[in-house]
Order: C-alpha cells, then sequence, then structure tokens
C-alpha cells in the first residue's frame, strides 16, 4: 500500500500543482495541455482540465497527477482545490488510488519519494461549509479499502489461503466494531454445506466461511452480502485450459471486495446493518476430487447435478446463501459477489460488472451506488424462455445449465438457494470482468482493482 498522505498543511512544498480550465496555460513550447497532461514551470505543475465533465473524471485526473508525480524526484507537493463536494472527494480518492503498486513479490520495492500533497480546500455542498477533515479521511479510507482488496487479489494462492486469509481477517478487525466469526469444515458439516465442502475436497487447506458482521444499534435495513472466495479455480477435474488458469488466484475476488468494503465499515460506520460471509475454497484436483457426473445434496435439500466441476463458484455459493438465510431472519436485501463466468466478461467486457436478479429497482440502486463510486454495472436480464435453464433430468439442478446466457443462468441457479420470501431482494454480482484485468482502465490498475469495494459503501450509507 502506499504511503501518501494528504493533508492541509501550510507548510512549503516542493512544487505547486496548478489545475487550470485554459486550453493552452503557460506551458514549455511544443507542450500542449489536454485533459491530465502535464508539463513542468519552475516548481508550478500545470494540469489541464478542461474537458473533466463528472466525479470518475477527476477521480482519473487524481490517479494521473499521483502516477506522475510519483516519477519525478518530489517529496511534498501543494494543490489548492475549489470545487463541488463530489467532485473534490472522486479526486482526493484517486489521488490516494494512483499512489496503489503491488510489488510484494519483487525484490526491487520502488522508491517514490513522494509523500505529503498539501490541500487548501474551498468547497461547499448545497450552500453550506463541508467538513474538510472527514471529506479527506473518508476518500482515503475508501482508497486503502480498495487497496486492501487489490493487495488480497493479487496475493498468490500459497500466500492467500483459508487459514492466511482468516488470520488477516482477524488481525484487520480485532478491536473494531466489526465482529468475525469463522466456521470450519466440522461446522460446514453440521450445517449440510456439502457443496461448498465437495468443491473444497482436493485442496490440501480447510474450506471455511468467515462471517463478518457489524450490527449498530439503530438501523433501517439490514444487508447481506455472500462473496466467492475461491483462493484458486484450476477448474478441478474438467480442468481449465493452462492459459485461463493463470488468472484463478483472482476467483476470491468477491470475498476480498466484501473484506475491502467492512475495513472502511470498521473505521467509519453504517447506516445500516451489515452481514458477510465470505465462501472461502480452492477447486482442485487429487484422488479425492469432486466429479462430473456427482450428484450433490445442498444445505436446503435440493440436489445438484455435477455436470462441470469448473461451476463451482455457484456451488459454494449456493450453500452459504442457504447459511445467510437461516441465520439472518431480518434481511432488508442480499447479494452474491462473484467472478463468476467468463459469460460476463465475454457480455459485457473486462470494465464492467453484471447484474442478475428479479427486482429491477434493487439492480437500479446497484448501479446508482456504481454510478458515484465511478464504476459501470449492467442489467443481465432474464426473459421467460430461459427460466428453465438450470433444471436437471438426473437430479433437481444442473451447475451448467442449458447452453447460451451463462451468466445469467449461473444467476438463476443461484436463486434456487433463495427463500421465496427473499427472491425480491436478491441481487447477484458478477465481477469476473472488471475484478481482475490485463490493461488498465480508467482509475483502475492491472491486475486485482478492488472493484465494487466503494460501490459496496455508497450502497450500504444510502437509503431507498
Ligand atoms: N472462475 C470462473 C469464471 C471466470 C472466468 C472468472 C474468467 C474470471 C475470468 C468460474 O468458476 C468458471 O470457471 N465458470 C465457467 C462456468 C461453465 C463451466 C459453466 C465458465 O464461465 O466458463
Ligand atoms: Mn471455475
Ligand atoms: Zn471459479
Amino acid at each position: 500500500m502506499g504511503k501518501l498522505i494528504i493533508t492541509r498543511d501550510t507548510k512549503k512544498a516542493d512544487v505547486k500543482v496548478t489545475l487550470t480550465k485554459k486550453t493552452s496555460p503557460k506551458l514549455p513550447i511544443g507542450f500542449k495541455a489536454k485533459k491530465g497532461e502535464f508539463g513542468i514551470v519552475g516548481a508550478n505543475i500545470n494540469v489541464g482540465t478542461k474537458g473533466i465533465k463528472n466525479g470518475e473524471d477527476w477521480r482519473e485526473l487524481g490517479v494521473k497527477i499521483t502516477k506522475y508525480l510519483k516519477t519525478l524526484e518530489v517529496k511534498t507537493v501543494f494543490m489548492q482545490l475549489n470545487y463541488d463536494k463530489q467532485d473534490c472527494k472522486a479526486l482526493l480518492e484517486g489521488l490516494h488510488l494512483g499512489d496503489y503498486r503491488f510489488d510484494k513479490y519483487k525484490s526491487q520495492k520502488n522508491k517514490s519519494k513522494l509523500e505529503e500533497i498539501m490541500v487548501d480546500i474551498a468547497c461547499k455542498d448545497k450552500g453550506v461549509d463541508v467538513d474538510l477533515h472527514s471529506l479527506i479521511s473518508n476518500a482515503r479510507l475508501a482508497a486503502e479499502s480498495t487497496n486492501i482488496t487489490r493487495d488480497w487479489v493479487n496475493t498468490t494462492p500459497e500466500d492467500a489461503n483459508s487459514h492466511t486469509i482468516e488470520q488477516a481477517v482477524r488481525d484487520m478487525f480485532a478491536n473494531t466494531v466489526v465482529k468475525v466469526d469463522a466456521y470450519g469444515e466440522d461446522n460446514l458439516k453440521r450445517f449440510g454445506m456439502n457443496g461448498h465442502l465437495a468443491v473444497n475436497r482436493a485442496s490440501r487447506h480447510e474450506a471455511k466461511t468467515i462471517k463478518l458482521t457489524y450490527s449498530p444499534e439503530y438501523f433501517k435495513e439490514h444487508h447481506v452480502f455472500v462473496g466467492k472466495g475461491l483462493t484458486y479455480d484450476s477448474g478441478g477435474l474438467s480442468i481449465k485450459p493452462g492459459n485461463y488458469m493463470t488468472t484463478m488466484k483472482a476467483d476470491k475476488a468477491g470475498a476480498m471486495t466484501l473484506m475491502g468494503m467492512m475495513n472502511y465499515i470498521a473505521h467509519n460506520g453504517a447506516a445500516s446493518k451489515i452481514t458477510c460471509y465470505l465462501g472461502i475454497a480452492e477447486n482442485m484436483i487429487d484422488g479425492s476430487a469432486y466429479k462430473p457426473d456427482d450428484v450433490l445434496t445442498m444445505m436446503n435439500g435440493k440436489t445438484v447435478h455435477v455436470k462441470n466441476t469448473d461451476a463451482e463458484g455457484r456451488i459454494v455459493l449456493f450453500d452459504n446463501i442457504c447459511l445467510a438465510q437461516k441465520e439472518n431472519k431480518d434481511i432488508s436485501t442480499l447479494h452474491t459477489l462473484a467472478t463468476l463466468t467468463g459469460a460476463a466478461v465475454y457480455s459485457f467486457g473486462d470494465e464492467v460488472a453484471a447484474l442478475v436478479g428479479f427486482n429491477d429497482k434493487l439492480k437500479s440502486r446497484v448501479q446508482k451506488a456504481g454510478d458515484k463510486a465511478g464504476e459501470i454495472y449492467m442489467d443481465a436480464a432474464f426473459h421467460k424462455y430461459m427460466l428453465d435453464g438450470v433444471r436437471d433430468s438426473l437430479a433437481d439442478l444442473s451447475n451448467t445449465g442449458t447452453p447460451n446466457m451463462g451468466c445469467q443462468k449461473a444467476g438463476l441457479f443461484l436463486t434456487n438457494a433463495v427463500k421465496k420470501k427473499n427472491k425480491n431482494k436478491y441481487v447477484h454480482w458478477d465481477i469476473a470482468g472488471p475484478a481482475f484485468v490485463d490493461t488498465a482502465f480508467g482509475h483502475n490498475p492491472s491486475g486485482g482493482t478492488g472493484f465494487g469495494v466503494r460501490t459496496l459503501i455508497n450502497f450500504v450509507n444510502n437509503r431507498k
């Protein structure tokens, strides 16, 4: 994680960053400032802001500014901001997000000089002065929480297994308002979570469900989240082609996104009650591996015909959805977050997450929370011809379903774990595209992006 701090100090800085709307700010000859381009004039860096329209533009600009400053021999920076509150916040978030670099596995760590950006902010929200201290600290906390998720998604399966993740979560939330419980295999057996256990059976690490709870005294809504935490997905006996296997450390992103959100909540609270289930498993191969053609009896008694062991995430999530509903009777909204299907990537691309579920209003609520975070969520709608698509002739359900609409079929499979009374409270987020990317986009770096963390923070803090 970066060491950059943003303060309101007034000591002398090494350079000043000036944001300017002019098309051609005073720059060295031959250099034209476009959106986000830079030119140094003495100790002043002019940054063109022409064309900046929304929060995400400001966030991206913040990322660019930090990345640029880190290439210079500069320790302290001064910047004046005089914008709308949301724009200031997005810019500050971007400044921190741009400080991210994952060098855990590099013997030579990056040694940038940049330490501090001092900001002078004059900003109002609907005519009222903004609490600048919390504006600055919330932006930092949101970015740091995103960076925690990035770190865990980028960590290799040898270093991020169910044991090390549990330890990290316990350390992270020790002495905070977030309570940690972990269910090991004994408990999963007792609950009848045979699907989750089957997927993990060939792993040398224990299957676990890690539960995180934030329970304030007063709340209106209780949001319950289930995250896919496949620390590695080889495909199992329906083994993946080699080139598809090299990014599968990222198959824990759903669970790690929930961890990032809870880091924010631990330090800043939330307007609602929140319960998270991180379903941790590893899809591997040995003599005990689960097989194509097995039939699994899930926690709610439904049977699943395993047509393909690579459709493992939905099996793990299914049991954890059952557990979440058994333990929580006051659910307002129920979510699954998962890198669930390649089909979501084919349909919506690397930059966009897909939403699946019966409730359009709930989906648009997630989309709105996403807009504010600079993240795009698209509706992967059902239609009447596909609603029988996960039925099976041998068992109740098939874990692959009929061909086509793979992202929706995976979501449809999951709705079979959702009780009738919760069907309209349920939405599934398929983050297979944006959670881990080859090529940086927007404010996101390549590799683990932390996509979803700031959307979740917005979601749990906004009332309907
Ligand atoms: N973890 C994968 C999905 C995935 C693919 C995530 C690409 C990120 C990038 C998931 O477990 C999987 O393998 N899904 C299969 C399902 C199929 C066998 C029905 C898929 O999408 O191919
Ligand atoms: Mn898989
Ligand atoms: Zn998977």
